[in-house]
């Protein structure tokens, strides 16, 4: 059984507009519409769980109907207070509604528009068959490590090098086994990429990615977008 979870528990304080980054437009279309029409057109999805900030529950079911009337697999819910805290709600949806141990959850950024049906596919496939699976795109530029942004401390190799992308796919219950194994303080100090890589010993595949698939983060990269559907 498959499920898609599209992130859109949080707020976009790098973009700076009013309302959450998901709800502004582009080319006339919210950025989280975009981001679900690339999903909606993946048959293998039992349910798309799309997550809201609690306050914006209704303005985010709104944007479902009024664009996804007749889509029956979308499923509205609460986001939580990091993205791992909505990765978790949306895998507890996943577990209520029929997800057993070979199930596995397609973890997407709503900010991520371009991803394409192809991307979304490939993800779900290899982390079915090597239990995560994620798409990256190999570093282009020498990337500096620095502890406090002035001094550089460490220059790691480019070649191992990868920007990691989304949908980043997992079984679900081995997600959670590693994750209730986590202490505390493990969990407080992960990103969502990060307990994919605690998944290391289970291995997580990695796959080559859409330079397009970009995540919409700062106004240049609204820019970015906008000009992508003037080509
Ligand atoms: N996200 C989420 N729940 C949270 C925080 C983030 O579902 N509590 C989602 C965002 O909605 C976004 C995705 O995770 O689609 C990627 O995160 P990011 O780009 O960092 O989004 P924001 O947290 O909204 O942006 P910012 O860090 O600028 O506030």
């Amino acid at each position: 059984m498959v499920f898609a979870a599209i992130l859109a528990g949080g707020i976009g304080k790098r973009l700076n507009c009013q309302e959450p980054k998901q709800f502004l437009k582009i080319h006339g279309i919210p950025i989280l519409a975009h981001s679900i029409e690339k999903f909606v057109r993946v048959d293998e999805f039992k349910k798309i769980i799309i997550s809201s900030p609690k306050e914006y529950i209704n303005e985010t079911q709104e944007l479902v109907n009024n664009y996804f009337p007749l889509d029956k697999r979308l499923i509205v819910i609460e986001g939580g207070v990091e993205r791992r805290d909505t990765i978790l709600n949306s895998i507890d949806y996943a577990l209520k509604n029929g997800a057993n141990d070979d199930s596995v959850l397609a973890t997407h950024d709503a900010a991520r528009i371009f991803a394409s049906p192809d991307l979304i596919k490939k993800s779900i496939k290899y982390a079915q068959k090597y239990g995560a699976a994620s798409p990256v795109i190999p570093a282009t530029d020498v990337i500096f490590e620095s502890k406090n942004g002035s001094k550089l401390d460490f220059v790691p190799l480019r070649e191992n090098l990868y920007h990691s992308q989304t949908p980043q796919t997992f079984n679900i219950k081995k997600y959670l086994k590693i994750y209730n194994d986590l202490e505390f303080d493990e969990i407080e100090k992960l990103d969502e990429a990060m307990v994919l890589f605690n998944m290391k010993d289970e291995y997580v595949h990695l796959f080559v990615g859409e330079k397009s698939n970009f995540k919409i983060t700062r106004p240049f990269d609204v820019k970015i977008a906008e000009t992508m559907f003037n080509d």
